[in-house]
């Protein structure tokens, strides 16, 4: 079956019930002996080794987070391909997340609105279930806090998520720039930012065994806050930034605002979002002082988007949007086109 007929089929059913259900249903066939290599596309290119922050990612095309929060779908999404699983939001305890309906989607512009809230199981059930995957995929870890956790003691959560799952991930992500955390997004201020990165790295330096650090940024942020998350980055030592997370724009939509005021607040993803986080990305390559690895993501929904990030600076993609408009074949697809330039010589990590 076409996924465009799947997709057809998906969309008749609430967004968060078809996810649950596609990726339910992933995981059964991966497993099941017979299935497991249908799930793999042919068309997928030889793998190609290439180290980033000093991790080897078999393909620059990763999940980004919250696709899978709970940890519970990696193995089956590194059978389709991907070279990277980010699970996450991670909190210390586990939390239901805002009130039902809080995924929608805006088929009009390809995209969706989520204010989800950070809804997972907590940082030590999802490090139980890593400690299960049979996968070798490259695997981060996106952290943050609980609702309930004043910003003043955010640095607290961050920590325990990071000790937690330290054991059972490559990498980290800190992310401050989800919309749907009252006041969360305060965290990427500089001062506060500061405090919580260099605590995290302090911690991090007195593990056995250093994990790279990234922070993950929203794409609404200013020019001048732009130099001060690249100041602080240097400061911090930090191994990479990810740009960038859902928008609270609502600017240029084809969906009309009637429809717009129903849905409500939240972040929105997809082609929306795609120029405005491949500038993100730009205007961070262009300012960055020392190397600083770029993880592009935002409104991926085809190949050239994909290759237009690169262009911009970006050594790794993400994507969650164009998975669920395009369907799996989209991993070939950006994969090949990576591939095909990667012939030609002209991908390299960008220094
Ligand atoms: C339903 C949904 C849930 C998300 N949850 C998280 C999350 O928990 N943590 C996070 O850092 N980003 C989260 N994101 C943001 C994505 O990781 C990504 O940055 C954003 O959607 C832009 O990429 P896209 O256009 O390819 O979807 C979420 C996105 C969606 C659509």
């Amino acid at each position: 079956m076409s996924y465009h007929l799947l997709r057809c089929l998906l969309f008749q059913l609430p967004p968060e019930g078809a996810h649950y259900l596609t990726l339910t249903t992933l995981k059964t066939l991966a497993r099941l002996p017979g299935c497991s290599s249908l799930l793999q596309s042919h068309d997928l290119p030889q793998k190609t080794t290439s180290y980033h922050f000093g991790l080897p990612f078999e393909n620059r095309l990763g999940v980004a987070a919250g696709l899978d929060k709970d940890a519970r779908y990696v193995d089956a999404l590194a059978k389709l391909g991907f070279g990277a699983v980010e699970v996450g939001t991670v909190t210390p305890y586990a939390q239901p997340g805002n009130h039902k309906p809080r995924l929608f989607r805006l088929p009009e512009d390809k995209a969706l609105v989520n204010r989800l809230g950070f809804n997972n199981d907590g940082a030590e059930a999802t490090a139980a279930r890593l400690q299960k995957r049979t996968s070798n995929v490259i695997v981060g870890g996106n952290i943050g806090k609980n609702k309930s956790t004043p910003n003043e003691k955010a640095i607290d959560d961050y920590e325990f998520c990071f000790r937690t799952l330290h054991p059972h991930v490559d990498y980290f992500v800190v992310n401050v720039s989800s919309p749907n955390t009252p006041g969360l997004r305060e965290l990427q201020e500089k001062k506060a930012l500061k405090k919580l990165l260099s605590r995290l790295q302090k911690l991090n330096n007195k593990m056995e065994g250093q994990r790279p650090l990234l922070l993950k940024i929203a794409p609404d942020l200013t020019h001048p806050q732009l130099d001060d998350i690249l100041d602080i980055a240097h400061k911090t030592e930090l191994d990479g930034l990810i740009a960038t997370n859902t928008t609270i724009a609502r600017e240029g939509l084809a969906t009309d605002k009637k429809t717009l005021d129903k849905i409500g607040n939240g972040g929105l993803s997809g082609r929306p979002l795609t120029d405005q986080s491949t500038s993100v990305i730009r205007y961070l390559t262009k300012h960055k002082k020392r190397h600083l690895t770029i993880i592009g993501v935002g409104g991926t929904m085809t190949a050239q988007d994909a290759m237009e990030k690169i262009d911009a600076g970006a050594s790794l993609l993400q994507l969650y949007t164009g998975l669920v408009y395009e369907g799996p074949s989209l991993v070939a697809d950006i994969l090949n086109a990576i591939a095909l330039r990667e012939n030609t010589g002209s991908v390299t990590e960008r220094k």
